[in-house]
């Protein structure tokens, strides 16, 4: 992080965590290791970003609100500040797609980590060369660069933790609790909550890098998100507004653990079983076409790179890249 955007992100951090209350300047600059002076900086730069931050005579700074905008990027930053994620977090108001910067930063050698987010995508991408439908009304569309010290052969894995990430963030911020269609799509009651879209820069043997993108209808009207799937909002699940910011930060930190938990010996093996404990589409009749056609069977088993194993009237077929449908459950 940039030294003074680390400055200005603990001293948030500090405010916020003081809740209602006034910290003295002082209080802050020596618990921070900053000169008063940096503190008031920080200070005048947040107030500048859109906090609403008070000072008390003899009391010290109080934040009284935070930016309108739930994707601040300091606010994302706050929210991840123990995580080597998501430093830094880059927001623009609008974009063509989140993969687009990030992809070029990762390009000219951004570090692991960083985030692009915006409120608005004209045209957002989703896989298999789709469309993915961003309208501005409160979806969260985020990529994050990752370098992950995996073999080309083994990167389905990402999007497959990435798929299990989302899941737990949703069941820990929102208690929703959602099914997982492989490879990475995030489903409730059987409607499309989420889908991910990694993409991939390599040479035979080594991934250069890997952008994740993400994109969650967190308060939109269950509008379309992309062709043919039927969706549902979290908003309209919970009843509630999502706070976007939280939301993708609670989806890094969980997904920063996954991705190491994935590099560590034995780590493809866990993920394996963690996933095959929870993919709903294992065990159910599926639809699935590739670029080698249209099959039907039951999907089985995944298999050590991330590939569904699906068992058919003329044999068992695996693959690596397709859309499955779920019919109706077998049985
Ligand atoms: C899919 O289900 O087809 C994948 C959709 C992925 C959408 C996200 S939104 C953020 C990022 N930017 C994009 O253009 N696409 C991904």
């Amino acid at each position: 992080m940039r030294p003074f955007l680390k400055t200005k992100i603990a001293v948030l951090s500090e405010l916020m965590g003081a809740r209602d209350l006034a910290v003295s300047g002082e209080a802050l600059g020596l618990s921070l290791g900053l000169t008063r002076q940096a503190v008031w900086k920080a200070v005048k730069a947040l107030k500048e970003d859109g906090y609403v931050i008070e000072s008390i005579p003899r009391k010290g700074y109080r934040l009284v609100s935070t930016p309108e905008n739930d994707l601040d990027p300091s606010l994302i930053e706050t929210f991840l500040l123990d995580c080597p994620w998501g430093h830094p977090v880059l927001y623009w108001e609008s974009l063509d797609s989140t993969q687009v910067p990030a992809k070029e930063l990762a390009r000219k050698g951004a570090s692991e980590g960083l985030i692009v987010t915006t409120s608005y995508q004209t045209s957002g991408r989703g896989r298999l060369g789709r469309r993915w439908v961003s309208a501005p009304e409160g979806g969260v569309f985020f990529s994050l660069v990752t370098r992950p010290a995996l073999p080309p052969a083994s990167i389905q894995w990402l999007s497959l933790v990435s798929a299990m990430s989302v899941q737990d963030a949703l069941s820990t911020l929102h208690g929703v609790k959602c099914q997982l269609k492989w490879p990475n799509d995030i489903l409730w009651k059987d409607r499309k909550l989420c889908g991910i879209l990694t993409e991939v820069s390599s040479e035979p043997g080594l991934v250069h890098f890997a952008v994740i993108g993400i994109g969650i209808n967190a308060n939109s009207s269950n509008i379309s998100l992309g062709e043919g799937a039927e969706t549902i909002s979290l908003s309209s699940i919970t009843g509630k507004k999502a706070h976007r910011g939280e939301l993708i930060a609670g989806v890094v930190r969980y997904l920063h653990d996954a991705v190491r938990g994935l590099e560590a010996p034995g780590g493809i093996k866990r993920a394996l079983a963690d996933y095959t404990s929870r993919c709903d589409t294992l065990g159910r009749k599926v639809r699935v076409v590739s670029d080698e056609g249209e099959v039907i069977g039951e999907a089985i088993a995944l298999g050590e790179k991330g590939e569904i194993i699906v068992r058919t009237k003329e044999g068992i077929c695996s693959f690596t890249s397709a859309d499955v449908n779920h019919l109706r459950a077998l049985g």
